[in-house]
């Protein structure tokens, strides 16, 4: 104030004026003191955390970022996300002038803080995301200024207090993901100023909503999913008129959909799938504002409104999973704004809308599993950014829109079991027609559908050859072409097939030779040639394969099968092949050498030269083997012991001569897809290891060779107590046995499956007793802790690619110990001892983008991971949905259609006190089995949640939507292709 120029203290009307603004500049000052002290006081009871380190007593409060003044006055506190551990002290009211307070995203732990009733200004309180617990206060109303309150992302539990109804002022209120268990209350309705209410994922006791939450005249956003409710929508919704959101999914609601819903102007969002509503939908339409209607998976019957033509801003149009019927009203393809229609599997009949996509940017088109005929509609892409186009399942008919073959975007095409016919036209694979691809050769990568990586039109009649422009596809990944009237032959420039898994054209009329290219598609698993014409030798290359599935019957082929195939695993890949033979007896294909003798007969004078010749090479062989005999004998003994190698990774008690002379019969413990296992007395004391023989009848090949030694390197080196040790590994060019520390349950697998398999297994009956809830859960726990180890804590993250049950070893205490990472896997595809069920046995744990793509990335675990934790609390097997269905598909199912998750569980160890966490560890599998990686949470965070949820864990943050299984369900329904 000194520096204020002299010339203004001149009159005293300025004098008197400045005398005053000092003295008021005093009492705030005082006023800020007083408050600097009460905060300072404040984080001394917070534990003074090193959050609010900036809390000083040099500075003033209101430069405290984390301090909001109102004119010089304590206003507000903004205390989210800053580690606090302590409960709330009654200091902070002393600050009187407190109308807002957040404290979300804590570990704030105890009851309601009821110190807050002093707060007399509050009007704005955010607890969301600590560690509540208990109820809300009956009360709660002593907050009478409160005009918002987030209490969500705790455990509050009980039944939300009838007196909330008295806080008058209140716009928001936020209860939402907390363990509500009783109701909540119709006094909520006397909140006439209320705007939002989320009361979202509560297992409140079954309750229908309430007729006076009709009132809320003001009310914008009603989230109530996943409530437990039951009974009808009242009719009284229909006078929220100022309504935009309204969120009403998963639940058991039933009866009508109200007609004064879709009346309502300011609806924007209406979410009401998977309930029981039926009944038809309300024909008189009047929501011009609504960009999302979301109906799917109730029991609604009817046809869709005409008036949804009028809804000029919908994006959003989901019906799928009802029973409507009758046409869909062609104004619906001309609605400006439509992004995504699905309407699969319905009664739905007559003709597609024709203009569908020509006025609207259509990125999802699924019309599957009804009865359209006709055409498909010619524009679909006009908008450039379409996915997919999934019509499969219905009577269309005529050539497929030319117009698609412009389709950059197109992910997915599912056309089959339809009539569409004539040939796919050239045009449809690559951007220039066919003209302009005489006048120059198409660039590599320019093809228009370059990006597509599903295309099946199994089932139609397309005729004519298999189009040459479908093999610059560089990442397709599925060509399912079955069922169709293709001819000639097959392409034989594959080479940009790169990424193909997949390739089924059985079922058509194809011929020729199937060419070599074939046997080198990299990571072809699935090839079904069956039921064509084609002729000639397999070619050798097959041998270079890594196939899970093969089928080349009924065809004309010759020959001698490939030697990686002349195996059981394969007895049906061959069948009706009058010319092909086997080296091995066990397909019963005629025997290759019989066959070669009686087939080429010799001409006589060839053969007297042939006989001639062998029998000079015979003689000179006797003499030059008598000269080496000696030799040989005095090497034999250094040589065999010579032929084992043993790499070791800490010090042992058994020498490779113990091992190698116990590999007996007597000591085998079971067989599998890459060799057999033994169980071996490794010294006096009666220490057990376990010893995996693993065949290479062929040499392997030097890469592969060095692949397996280093991966070796990396497994001996690792110490962890949740995966299963490996000791060492002694190699011989024909074999390798890895031996490893002795797991004395042996695997999870024969534990929760044994029983039932245990008669074609002729296991011990130990397998017969069941694994409890305690034990599951722990082994659970620990796999994950394995697995995350392995993902997130090596230097270099090591993807185990085979996770399933029967790769969970247990120990003497069930301490759960992954086994077999990667090396078994390796080499599975050089040995030759497969047997079908070995390969079949990880068909429920593949992730889908296996499918796809062979960029996977740790996630593939995941998602194998998390088919265990299905097993864990279903007890199924993992690939027993039905016979189409694995596991996790059963699981979503079971969840797409709303069944309880109780219903789910494991019946036979099901009891009330572990009902908690056994619906956890589904819904977590449920999670990791998210048909898209990136949804599917680490290793870390599923290790993390599995801690938390245990007895004795001990939590850190929460993440909010760990839980949430539901708000993913919009993604789920189709994207597994
Ligand atoms: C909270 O604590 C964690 C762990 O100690 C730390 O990483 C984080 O930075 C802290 N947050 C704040 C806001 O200080
Ligand atoms: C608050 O609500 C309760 C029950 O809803 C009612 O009995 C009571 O009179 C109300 N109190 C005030 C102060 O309005
Ligand atoms: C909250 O509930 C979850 C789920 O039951 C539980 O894992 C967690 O320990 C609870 N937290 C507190 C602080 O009670």
């Amino acid at each position: 104030m000194s520096k204020l120029p002299l010339q203004f203290l001149k009159t005293p009307l300025l004098l008197s004026i400045l005398v005053l603004v000092s003295l008021a500049f005093q009492v705030i000052s005082q006023n800020v003191n007083t408050e600097k002290t009460i905060l300072l006081n404040l984080k001394q009871q917070l534990g003074n955390p090193p959050s609010i380190q900036s809390w000083n007593s040099s500075s003033s409060p209101c430069d405290w970022p984390e301090v909001i003044c109102v004119e010089g006055t304590v206003a507000g506190l903004e205390l989210d996300d800053k580690n606090i551990t302590e409960t709330i002290p009654a200091t902070v009211c002393d600050l009187k002038y407190l109308t807002y307070l957040n404290l979300s995203w804590n570990y704030i732990p105890g009851g309601f803080p009821k110190v807050l009733y002093d707060c007399t200004k509050l009007d704005y309180l955010d607890l969301s995301q600590n560690y509540f617990v208990g109820p809300i206060p009956d009360d709660i109303d002593k907050l009478s200024s409160l005009k918002h309150i987030h209490l969500e992302g705790n455990n509050f539990t009980g039944s939300i207090p009838p007196r909330i109804g008295n806080l008058t002022e209140l716009q928001t209120l936020y209860l939402h993901q907390n363990q509500f268990n009783g109701t909540f209350p119709k006094e909520i309705g006397k909140l006439s100023n209320l705007e939002e209410l989320a009361l979202a994922f509560n297992e409140f006791v079954p309750s229908s909503i309430h007729v006076e939450f009709g009132q809320l005249k003001k009310l914008k956003l009603l989230w109530m999913r996943l409530a437990n409710l039951i009974g009808e929508i009242p009719e009284s919704l229909s006078n929220l008129s100022s309504l935009e959101h309204l969120d009403l999914v998963g639940n058991d609601l039933e009866g009508k959909i109200p007609d004064g819903l879709f009346l309502l102007k300011n609806l924007t969002y209406l979410y009401l799938f998977q309930n029981k509503l039926s009944g038809e939908i309300p024909q008189r339409v009047e929501t011009l504002n609504l960009t999302d209607i979301d109906l799917a998976m109730n029991q609604l019957n009817g046809s869709i409104p005409e008036d949804f033509g009028k809804l000029k801003k919908l994006q959003l149009l989901s019906l799928f999973e009802n029973h409507l019927s009758g046409e869909v009203p062609p104004s619906i393809g001309l609605l400006p704004a439509l992004t995504a229609f699905k309407v699969f599997t319905n009664n739905l009949s007559g003709v597609l809308p024709p203009k569908m996509g020509l006025y609207s940017r259509l990125e999802e088109f699924d019309v599957s599993t009804n009865q359209f005929r006709g055409q498909l509609p010619e524009n679909l892409c006009a908008g450039g950014v379409l996915k997919g186009v999934v019509a499969s399942e219905n009577r269309l008919s005529g050539q497929v829109p030319q117009s698609l073959g412009n389709c950059n975007s197109l992910h997915s095409v599912q056309l089959y079991s339809n009539n569409f016919s004539g040939e796919i036209p050239a045009g449809i694979w690559t951007v220039f027609n066919m003209t302009y691809l005489r006048l120059s050769p198409i660039p590599p990568g320019v093809s228009s559908w370059e990006k597509l990586v599903v295309f099946k039109a199994s089932n139609n009649l397309f005729s004519g050859e298999i189009p040459a422009e479908i093999t610059s596809l560089p990442y397709l990944s599925n060509l399912l072409l079955d069922g169709n009237q293709f001819s000639g032959q097959l392409p034989s420039k594959i080479t940009s097939w790169k990424s193909l898994t997949s390739l089924n054209l059985s079922r058509n009329n194809l011929s020729g030779q199937i060419p070599n290219a074939f046997g080198s598609l990299p990571d072809l698993l699935y090839l079904d040639l069956s039921q064509n014409h084609f002729s000639g030798e397999i070619p050798p290359e097959f041998d270079q394969l890594k196939l899970i599935f093969l089928n080349l019957s009924s065809n004309r082929l010759s020959g001698k099968i490939p030697d990686q195939f002349d195996n059981l695993a394969y007895d049906n890949s061959f069948l009706n092949n009058s010319k092909l033979c086997a080296v091995n007896p066990v397909l019963n294909l005629p025997d290759c050498y019989t066959k070669l003798r009686d087939s080429k007969k010799l001409p006589s004078k060839t053969l007297a030269l042939v006989l001639v010749f062998t029998v000079t090479i015979f003689l000179v062989t006797i003499i030059v083997s008598l000269f080496m005999v000696r030799d040989y004998q005095r090497k034999k003994a250094k040589r065999d012991l010579a032929a084992w190698k043993l790499t070791s990774f800490q010090r042992l008690d058994f020498t490779e001569a113990n091992i190698l002379a116990s590999l007996t019969e007597n000591n085998l413990i079971g067989s599998g897809g890459s060799g057999k296992v033994y169980r071996i007395a490794s010294n006096r004391a009666g220490d057990f290891v376990a010893v995996k023989r693993i065949w290479n009848n062929d040499k392997m090949d030097h890469k592969l060779e060095k692949e397996f030694a280093a991966e070796v390197q990396i497994l001996g080196t690792i110490r962890h107590a949740n995966i299963v040790k490996l000791l060492c590994c002694i190699s011989s060019e024909s074999s390798k046995l890895l031996v490893y520390e002795y797991m004395e349950n042996q695997s999870l697998d024969r534990w929760l499956h044994g029983r039932n398999r245990s008669s074609s297994m002729g296991t011990s009956s130990v397998y017969h007793s069941v694994l409890d809830w305690p034990t599951r859960f722990q082994i659970a726990i620990g796999a994950a802790q394995g697995l995350c180890y392995m993902h997130h804590d090596c230097s270099t993250p090591i993807i185990h690619r085979d996770v399933k049950s029967s790769n969970i070893l247990l120990d003497s205490e069930f301490q759960a110990r992954i086994a077999d990472f990667g090396l078994a896997k390796m080499l599975v595809k050089q040995g030759e001892a497969h047997t079908m069920s070995a390969v079949a046995g990880s068909f429920g744990y593949i992730a889908p983008e296996y499918a796809y793509t062979t960029r996977v990335n740790e996630k593939i675990d995941v998602y194998s991971f998390g088919v265990v934790l299905l097993e864990l609390a279903t007890g199924r097997e993992p690939n027993s949905g039905d016979e189409h269905t694995s596991l996790a598909e059963w699981a979503w199912q079971q969840f797409g259609q709303g069944k309880p998750v109780v219903d789910c569980l494991d019946q036979e160890i099901k009891e009330p006190c572990f009902l908690q966490q056994m619906t956890t560890v589904f819904n977590l599998g449920l999670i990791c089995t998210h048909s898209l990686p990136s949804t599917r949470p680490s290793m870390k965070d599923v290790s993390e949640i599995l801690r938390r949820c245990s007895p004795d864990g001990n939590g850190e943050k929460k993440t909010g939507a760990e839980f949430d299984v539901a708000p993913l369900l919009g993604n789920v329904t189709r994207l597994s292709i």
